[in-house]
């Protein structure tokens, strides 16, 4: 048989009251069937104000489960349980012997104020909330750092050590990262975790050198998950919305190399965007999820068995809750 996949996804979701919530580095054809897009941040926003009580999340597990701490009652499916690989590098116990470091090089355990970046696993962020920490995402790292300064105290950001060091050079800042030569905390403002993306390492200082040597005006903007030699050498560094942004209000003949996400770069204009890679910097895991999977998620919603389903248990929604509401409390 076959299912003609797009227009049984837009009848069933429709007829189930299912909000379709889909990342910008989802593929094409399912960015196209959503509801809902934007980056992390956006859709953590979207999200809580949405009323449907079924949210089918296509994106990668840490953004399915922030939906379930942000309004536990709603149910949330992911077509694809695909986890984000930064994500992975860090769990609950890895995230104490960061604290435990930091206790160990002078520092006290009520003088150390943890953020966690958004792309980290429920536990993780549930230990920050205990805390009295906050979660950020790359939109708005920097006001949150900055309302984290004000305790006076040693900021351990985790995991992606990019994130917290480009932060740390845009607002003047010390940082050092745990386990990269000597990172003594007593001399840093911000003392990062070893994590990062595999997808946003993909860009070189080659690959800035060979666009600015083959267009001379040409513009580079990338994502702050790039390493910060990486960021130092380009014209623009912002998360995934306010790279759109960017590139939105340039000039249409003015050019631009971008350093993030595939998908996501394909689509922002249709002329004058290279991609800042020679290799074709597409995430796996975001690209696991097809137009088949949404709607096998959908039906098995309308068959009553409904897969793939995000549970959180009730501690960790209350903690992790505490330092996402933390975060989107900050305007
Ligand atoms: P945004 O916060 O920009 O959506 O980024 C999420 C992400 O995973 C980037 O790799
Ligand atoms: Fe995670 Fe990197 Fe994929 Fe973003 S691009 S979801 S940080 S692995």
């Amino acid at each position: 048989m076959n299912i003609d996949y797009k227009s049984e996804i837009l009848r069933l979701k429709k007829e189930l009251n299912v909000t379709l919530v889909a990342h910008y580095y989802q593929k094409d054809e399912v960015f196209a069937v959503a509801d809902i897009v934007g980056d992390s941040l956006e859709l953590a926003r979207k999200c809580k104000e949405d009323k449907n009580d079924w949210v089918i999340f296509c994106g990668v597990g840490f953004m399915g489960q922030s939906v379930k701490v942000i309004a536990p009652d709603k149910r949330v499916l992911m077509p694809k349980i695909a986890c984000c690989a930064m994500a992975r590098m860090i769990d609950g116990e890895a995230f104490e012997r960061s604290v435990e470091y930091m206790v160990s090089h002078g520092i006290d355990k009520e003088n150390i104020m943890p953020i966690t970046y958004i792309n980290s696993d429920v536990s993780v962020k549930a230990k920050v909330g205990k805390m009295g920490g906050y979660v950020c995402t790359s939109s708005n790292a920097f006001k949150i750092i900055e309302t984290a300064l004000k305790s006076d105290k040693k900021i351990l950001f985790v995991p992606d050590r990019c994130l917290g060091q480009n932060f740390a050079i845009a607002m003047g800042l010390n940082s050092c990262v745990i386990g990269e030569g000597e990172c003594d905390p007593k001399e840093a403002d911000i003392i990062c975790y070893n994590g990062f993306c595999s997808v946003h390492q993909l860009f070189t200082l080659e690959d800035i050198e060979f666009y600015r040597s083959t267009y001379p005006d040409i513009k580079i903007a990338v994502h702050p998950e790039c390493d910060p030699k990486i960021v130092l050498a380009s014209d623009f560094s912002g998360s995934t919305s306010q790279l759109i942004k960017y590139v939105n209000e340039l000039d249409p003949e003015q050019l631009v190399a971008v350093g993030t996400e595939y998908n996501l770069v394909n689509r922002m204009r249709e002329k004058n965007t290279f991609v800042l890679s020679s290799t074709k910097p597409s995430c796996p895991t975001m690209n696991e999820t097809t137009l088949e999977d949404v709607y096998n998620t959908l039906k098995s919603i309308e068959d009553n068995q409904p897969i793939n389903e995000i549970f959180v248990d009730e501690e960790s929604i209350k903690y992790a809750n505490m330092a996402l509401t933390r975060m989107l409390e900050i305007k």
